[in-house]
């Protein structure tokens, strides 16, 4: 066939083009899996980083994080029954993916949906740490809608199942230096020892700049805001608002601290 002809023109470009996205789909289908595998190590070192198991997270090996995580108990929570489920696999469930399938999406009604979500799985996987049987801390998945993004993170409460014992964000997509600030390790570590509810069982924590003294029962519940970042941070306190709040985990927390609680 003559190299001027159109017709081997338009059949070099198609041959190239069908080689070409046969080569693409094959590398996206074999790196799946890898692109999976790292993916959840991230969430592991994040979940083992506020578990108490270790200081250290950032110098563990991939190994050790994973060595550390099995000493977790993977549990799922049904959140409208607010008790353990055990007719899913906690292992391979996907509360994300769930949240889009018909058999476990929950559409959140709008007067409760103060973290914008829309939907939610109706079950969520959460993580218990315990010395032989006693409940030491569970930390339990959170997230919302900041100023550009969705924020994810992971909350550890003590064995109280009241008291703050850690926070990390695990992902977020907000301005660099400005709603990014919600990384910082020394603003996070602002929450350690703060609460959750008080006596009535009503949700007081709250994130503010408002100045609070120290010491006084307000300043328990309390994290100081961030100047320049309040979008992000009002994002913040809504998500824990939700997830704390009827629509989220406080009937699994009280249920849990009635029989595990100390
Ligand atoms: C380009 C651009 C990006 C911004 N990104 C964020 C952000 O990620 N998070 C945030 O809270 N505010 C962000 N802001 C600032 C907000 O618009 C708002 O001014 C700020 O949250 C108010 O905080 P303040 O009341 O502490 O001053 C951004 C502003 C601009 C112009």
């Amino acid at each position: 066939m003559n190299n001027d002809s159109p017709l081997k023109a338009i059949m070099v470009v198609t041959v190239t083009a069908l080689v070409c996205s046969v080569l693409v789909t094959v590398a996206a289908v074999t790196l799946r899996p890898i692109q999976r595998a790292y993916e959840d190590l991230e969430r592991i070192r994040f979940i083992v980083r506020v578990s108490g198991l270790s200081e250290s997270v950032e110098t563990m090996s991939d190994l050790e994080v994973i060595g550390a995580f099995q000493d977790l108990e993977i549990r799922l929570v049904d959140l409208d029954r607010g008790a353990f489920d055990s007719s899913n696999n906690p292992d391979t469930f996907d509360a994300r993916e769930a949240a889009t399938e018909p058999q476990f999406r929950v559409a959140i009604p709008a007067e409760l949906d103060v973290a914008s979500l829309g939907t939610r799985s109706s079950l969520e996987t959460v993580y218990l740490l315990r010395d032989g049987e006693t409940l030491q801390r569970v930390i339990l998945p959170i997230h919302g809608q900041g100023m550009w993004s969705t924020i994810y993170g992971f909350l550890a409460l003590e064995s109280d199942l009241n008291t703050i014992a850690a926070l990390t964000i695990s992902e977020q997509g907000e301005t660099p230096g400005i709603g990014d600030v919600i990384l910082n390790p020394e603003w996070q570590a602002r929450w350690q020892g703060r609460r959750l509810y008080d006596e009535q069982r009503s949700l007081r924590f709250r994130i503010s700049r408002e100045v609070v003294a120290a010491n006084t029962e307000d300043a328990s519940y309390h994290v100081d805001g961030l100047a320049g970042a309040t979008v992000t941070l009002n994002g913040v306190m809504n998500l824990m608002r939700y997830w704390f709040g009827p629509h989220g985990y406080s009937r699994f927390l009280q249920n849990l601290s009635e029989t595990e609680g100390s």
